[in-house]
């Protein structure tokens, strides 16, 4: 009983600071990007994948955000990819994002389902939901026409070193060469990231 009580106590530290580890994380590259270069204006944003809300929290602390749509279904995903005890996301990012909420729009949808939810004009969307090619692909050609002249599309986990099938490199790139734009790419858990309008760089871009 002792024994299982002390399990539940670790288990419940290990989370909390798995949490204040997140958040004290800074922030990612391509957040760092928009920070540096596009937050002298209210940004429309988008994040596909919320979780827990804590990259969420991240770019409401670290951007210029006028308003953020997130969007994640919250269902058979958790099931197969995370453990029973961290099955209450949902929840936990109602929660978290909480203080935030005249700037939130949650969407409980795939992103897939999710574009007539959105509005024009979006200056920024963050990728990290479904990590499959042929979603993240699916992803690009919905979100991208949606974009402002000079926003920012990209996303999460552009590497290889997970046993689930990571499709983000293969689509970032076909879309990058097909567009004709510059690929960005930054951090040790790849975040990638395009520029409508800005053309691949002469000697840099294959
Ligand atoms: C890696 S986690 C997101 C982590 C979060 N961006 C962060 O860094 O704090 C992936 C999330 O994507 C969601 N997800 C999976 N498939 C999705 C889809 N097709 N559309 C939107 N969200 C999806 C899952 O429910 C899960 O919460």
């Amino acid at each position: 009983m002792q024994k299982r009580m002390m399990k539940k106590k670790f288990k419940k530290k290990m989370t909390r600071l798995y949490d204040e580890y997140l958040s004290s994380d800074p922030y990612r590259p391509m957040i760092e990007y928009i920070k540096y270069n596009m937050n002298d204006k209210p940004l429309i944003g988008v994040e596909v994948g919320v979780s827990g809300g804590s990259h969420a929290r991240n770019i409401l602390k670290h951007l210029n955000v006028k308003h953020l749509y997130l969007i994640d279904p919250y269902d058979e995903f958790e099931s197969y990819y995370f453990k029973k005890e961290y099955n209450n996301f949902k929840e936990q990012s109602s929660k978290k994002l909480h203080r935030h909420r005249d700037k939130i729009t949650f969407i409980y949808k795939r992103s897939v389902d999710a574009k007539e939810d959105l509005p024009d004009a979006i200056d920024f969307v963050y990728l990290d939901g479904d990590h499959s090619y042929e979603n993240v692909k699916k992803e690009i050609e919905l979100f991208y026409p949606k974009m402002v002249e000079g926003g920012v599309l990209g996303g999460h986990d552009f590497r290889t070193d997970r046993s689930t099938p990571f499709g983000v490199i293969q689509a970032a790139l076909e879309f990058s060469d097909k567009k004709n734009l510059h690929l960005w790419v930054g951090g040790n858990k790849g975040d990638w990231w395009c520029i409508k309008g800005d053309k691949k760089i002469k000697g840099v871009d294959p």
